[in-house]
């Protein structure tokens, strides 16, 4: 996927980016990727200090401060591209985002979302799993389509729920599990290991796994 050089990587986040910092403090750190970008919809988002922290350029693009979500998303494939960014990586982005700039971006965008999908997709996964009463939910990362949180699965982990396990401590395996798992799967794919089944385009093909 990636010319000379360790691939470049943009991540976008709307909140606390303990993802983004899964990311710098792996495969950043040990040169197997160049996060060259963070941007957010929020201007107060934590994973814009972790980005400033680690000497990566931020960008806000504040919803309100663009006429419709299509305008926004140009803005952002224009910093993005200017920044010669091969793969963009959703990170806790509470943000959809427009047809164009999935489009713009086909297959080279992948979101880490903290349920098994298809089940518990959107908002407040977690929350819809327990209380849906599951016994067994997890993580997914996945490649970004059109429909929310509907793209071709890349890597899956379960985690076990018991009806006893207080919500948080929920949360904190689910955040443990993503921590490991964005970083492979951002690895894999830095190393030229992933592509789209051209026979099924459904199906992710992860060499050697
Ligand atoms: C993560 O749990 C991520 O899976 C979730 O937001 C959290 C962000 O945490 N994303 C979604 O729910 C997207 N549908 P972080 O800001 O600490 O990385």
């Amino acid at each position: 996927m990636s010319g000379e050089g360790p691939l470049r990587v943009a991540v976008l986040a709307s909140g606390n980016g303990s993802n983004l910092q899964a990311l710098i403090d792996g495969p950043h750190e040990r040169g197997t990727i160049e996060l060259v970008g963070v941007a957010s919809d929020k201007p107060g988002a934590t994973a814009l200090e972790r980005a400033g922290r680690a000497g990566v350029a931020t960008s806000v693009f504040p919803r309100d401060d663009y006429a419709d979500r299509t305008a926004r998303d140009l803005a952002i494939a224009a910093w993005l591209e200017g920044l010669g960014v091969e793969l963009v990586v959703l990170a806790g982005y509470m943000q959809l985002l427009s047809g164009e700039f999935i489009r713009s971006f086909s297959n080279r965008i992948v979101n880490v979302h903290p349920a098994l999908l298809p089940s518990f997709a959107g908002l407040d996964a977690v929350g819809q799993a327990v209380a849906h009463g599951v016994r067994v939910t997890g993580v997914t990362v996945h490649f970004v389509d059109e429909g929310v949180d509907t793209g071709p699965i890349l890597l899956q982990e379960a985690v076990e729920l018991t009806y006893t396990r207080p919500m948080e401590a929920v949360m904190d395996e689910i955040h443990a599990v993503e921590h490991r798992l964005l970083p492979h799967a951002v690895e894999l794919i830095a190393a030229g290991r992933v592509s789209i089944d051209p026979e099924n385009p459904r199906l992710v093909r992860i060499e050697g796994a």
